[in-house]
């Protein structure tokens, strides 16, 4: 059930961080006015991944993986299939989401619309980077 709906919620997460990233590189290269609605869709991926955090840690701790990591971690790093979903998965995720966190309160320190799009730029961008490395792909298709 967890799985699942961490499975689902994924196309949610990524295509709002994806969106918010070109939005932001769009209005900072076009010089466009941050408005309420870069507002909000900088907080609708603050959320959305907020939730997928909670629900990956809920999974985390009674999914194999963390099951295998605790009895025998030594195998579960050696193989790469398990290492990405026992360990780099939900780490580097975690840190993904740190990073959106600092990119949100950031934008909101900052009074000119270039700067705001630039700390959704680099802080949601180099996330997305992070997510994209490390999503398992060949489980979620
Ligand atoms: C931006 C945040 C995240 C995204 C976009 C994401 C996305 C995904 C996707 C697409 C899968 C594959 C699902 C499938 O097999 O159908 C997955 C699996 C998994 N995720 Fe995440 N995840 C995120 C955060 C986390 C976090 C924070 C944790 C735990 C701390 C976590 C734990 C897991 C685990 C354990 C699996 C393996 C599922 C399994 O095959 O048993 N995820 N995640």
């Amino acid at each position: 059930m967890m799985k699942t709906i961490h499975s689902y919620w994924a196309y949610i997460v990524l295509a709002v961080l994806i969106y918010t990233v070109v939005n932001a590189i769009i209005g900072l290269t076009q010089k466009k006015e941050f408005t309420h609605k870069e507002f909000r869709l900088g907080l609708f991926t603050l959320i959305t991944s907020h939730i997928q955090l909670l629900i990956g840690l809920g999974w985390y701790f009674m999914s194999p993986w963390f099951k295998a990591l605790k009895a025998n971690g030594g195998e579960v790093m050696k193989e790469s299939a398990t290492r990405l979903l026992a360990i780099e998965h939900p780490l580097t995720m975690v840190i993904a989401i740190v990073l959106i966190t600092m990119g949100w309160s950031k934008h909101k320190k900052k009074v000119k619309s270039e700067d705001k799009f630039k700390m959704f730029a680099v802080f949601y961008g180099i996330a997305l980077v992070l997510v994209l490395s490390r999503i398992p792909w060949r489980n979620w298709f």
